[in-house]
């Protein structure tokens, strides 16, 4: 995957013609009807979202929390049961050509036809999409997905891994201004999430592509997105830059490292102490209510000498929980 991605047609991705939000969505609400011994469920309740043009958005939650439905009601595999949705500017609903057209999706399941190899997939999602012969790309994009030694395989022989690559490069045909992903590289193995992650990033960089993915790994989210939304029950429940989210968090950590063997001190009022594997000390806290003073004053009171500080930044799993846990 070290091909360089064709430029997009320039007067697409003007940087006057680009709306502010890549995606809007309100009062978003998905209903599934109840089926056999299945009840009906309400996967969304009321989903209110604006997703920045040019941004890697990450769209985070817990299983069957609605993200997939979501997904696919942008991508419209899904039928909404109410709400608006607008992407690049198009109402889904009065200009479904053009909504369509500015998006391209990966989606979660492998639904790749078994009879057609990785170019006549290619030509033939691209023939969906109405991209004239002249103006395929198929050759280029097979090369940015790796997959140019594959071309002629029959889908049925092609790696979990390879279908996957495949799949991203049929979202790509009609080179949309917004590329979606739904947990891309759930069970893929570390070789092949580098990979799509480095293209992810090139596209967003190079042609400024929107990207929204969810992913259940937040160290992969907390990495790669500008900004996350946070969605539990069919509800957002949290839409901040990474950074802010982080920062929600009121709770900070220093590491202490004592220049002698030395006992793990009470902690000061209101925060926690704790030994850490490489023997540091490690206090949490409030700053809100508390701040490093205290811990050097403990220390000092011990006896302690300080060889090290740093200090240890919250994680978006710990925002991810706080803001997820059954109350
Ligand atoms: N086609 C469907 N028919 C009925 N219920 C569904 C369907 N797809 C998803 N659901 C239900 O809707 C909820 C949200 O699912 P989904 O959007 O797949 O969540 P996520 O992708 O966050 O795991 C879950 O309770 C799921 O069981
Ligand atoms: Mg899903």
């Amino acid at each position: 995957m070290s091909a360089s991605m064709p430029s997009q047609d320039p007067s697409a991705t003007a940087p006057g013609q680009a709306p502010e939000n890549a995606i809007e969505i309100s009062g978003l609400r998905k209903t599934y009807a109840a089926s056999g011994s299945d009840a009906a469920k309400e996967a969304l309740k009321g989903v209110d979202l604006a997703i920045p043009a040019g941004s890697v958005f990450g769209l985070l939650g817990p299983n069957g929390a609605g993200k997939s439905t979501l997904i696919n009601i942008l991508a419209g595999l899904v039928l909404k049961s109410a709400g608006k949705v607008s992407i690049w500017g198009f109402d889904q609903d009065k200009n479904p050509r053009q909504s369509r057209a500015s998006i391209g999706v990966m989606p979660q399941e492998l639904n790749l036809d078994a009879f057609f190899t990785p170019r006549g997939s290619l030509d033939v999602q691209a023939g969906l999409y109405g991209v004239p012969r002249s103006q395929r790309r198929t050759e280029e994009i097979l090369e940015f997905v790796g997959l140019a030694d594959k071309a002629d395989a029959y889908a049925r022989s092609l790696s979990g891994g390879m279908r996957r690559r495949l799949l991203l490069g049929k979202a790509l045909v009609h080179q949309p201004q917004v590329l979606v992903l739904d947990e891309p590289t759930a069970g893929v193995d570390i070789e092949l999430r580098q990979m799509l992650w480095t293209n992810i990033r090139r596209l967003n960089k190079e042609q400024g592509t929107t990207i929204i993915l969810t992913t259940h790994y937040l160290e992969e989210a907390e990495e790669m997105c500008d900004e996350i939304a946070i969605i539990n029950h069919g509800e957002v429940i949290a839409q901040d830059s990474t950074s802010a989210l982080l920062s929600r968090l009121d709770q900070k950590s220093l590491a202490i490292t004592s220049a002698k063997p030395a006992d793990l001190p009470p902690p000061p009022p209101g925060m926690k102490a704790e030994r850490r594997d490489d023997g540091s000390f490690l206090f949490t806290y409030s700053p809100a209510e508390t701040g490093p003073d205290a811990i050097f004053a403990t220390l000092a009171s011990h006896g302690i000498t300080i060889a090290d500080v740093t200090s240890v930044e919250p994680h978006l799993e710990d925002v991810f929980l706080s803001l997820t846990k059954p109350t």
